[in-house]
C-alpha cells in the first residue's frame, strides 16, 4: 500500500514538474507571470508614452527631493563674500556627535591634505604629492567665518575642490565643528601659528 502511494506520488509530482517548463510550442504554466513579465515598463527600455521616448525621466524643473537642502550662493567671489553673513549652522551638535562621527568625516576625507591635526601636513603632503593647504592654525583661518567655511566645502577654493557631493549638508557642519574644536585646542594650548 505504501509502496502504491509512493509510486504514485512521484509520478504525480513527475507530471506536475513536466507541467511547468516550456519548451518547444507549449509556453508552460507560470506561476504570478506579472511577476515574471513586468506591466511597468523596466528602467532603461524605450518608452512609448513619454515624449522623450525614455522609460526613466529627470526630475521636473525646479523639484527639490525631501529633505534635501540647496545651497543659495553662487560659485562666484560675491557668493564668497555673501557667505560670511548669510551662512550660518542650522545645526546643535552633541559633543559625541561632534568627536565621533565629527572625527571619522575628517579623517576619511580631510585629514589627507589637512592632517590629522590640522597642521596642514597631511599624508599627501608628506609623500610630496600635494602642496602643503594653509594650517587651520592661522590667524586668517582661526578667523575664517563658519558660513566661508561651508562655502569652500560646497564649491573647493583654490586647490581645495568641491566636497558637495561626497558629504551631506548635516556632515559638512558636523566637519566644520569639529575643525572648530581642533582650532579651540590650539587656542588653548598657546594660540595660533
Ligand atoms: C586635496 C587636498 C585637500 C583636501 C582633501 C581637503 N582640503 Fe581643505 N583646503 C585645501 C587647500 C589647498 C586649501 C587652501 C585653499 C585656498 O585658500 O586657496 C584648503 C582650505 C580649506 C579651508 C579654509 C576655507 C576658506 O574659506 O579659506 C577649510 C575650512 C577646509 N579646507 C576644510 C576642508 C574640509 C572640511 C575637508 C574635508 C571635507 C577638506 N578641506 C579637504 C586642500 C584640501
Amino acid at each position: 500500500m505504501i509502496r502504491t502511494q509512493t509510486i504514485l506520488s512521484i509520478f504525480l509530482s513527475g507530471a506536475l514538474l513536466a507541467s511547468c517548463s516550456a519548451g518547444g510550442d507549449n509556453p508552460g504554466y507560470e506561476y504570478a507571470p506579472e511577476m515574471v513579465h513586468s506591466i511597468a515598463y523596466e528602467a532603461q527600455s524605450e518608452n512609448p508614452i513619454y515624449a522623450s521616448g525614455y522609460t526613466n525621466q529627470l526630475p521636473v524643473e525646479g523639484a527639490i527631493a525631501v529633505g534635501k537642502y540647496t545651497y543659495p550662493l553662487t560659485n562666484t567671489p560675491e557668493g564668497y563674500a555673501d557667505a560670511a553673513t548669510k551662512i550660518q549652522n542650522p545645526f546643535q551638535f552633541t559633543p559625541k556627535e561632534i568627536s565621533g562621527e565629527g572625527k571619522k568625516i575628517y579623517l576619511t576625507y580631510c585629514a589627507v591634505c589637512h592632517g590629522e591635526a590640522g597642521d596642514g601636513q597631511g599624508h599627501l603632503v608628506q609623500i610630496e604629492k600635494f602642496p602643503a593647504p594653509p594650517s587651520y592654525f592661522t590667524p586668517d583661518l582661526m578667523s575664517k567665518p563658519e558660513g566661508q567655511r561651508y562655502h569652500t566645502i560646497m564649491y573647493g577654493k583654490g586647490m581645495m575642490g568641491s566636497y558637495a557631493t561626497q558629504i551631506n549638508h548635516r556632515e559638512r557642519w558636523l566637519v566644520l565643528e569639529y575643525i572648530k574644536g581642533l582650532q579651540a585646542e590650539q587656542l588653548a594650548k598657546g594660540g595660533t601659528n
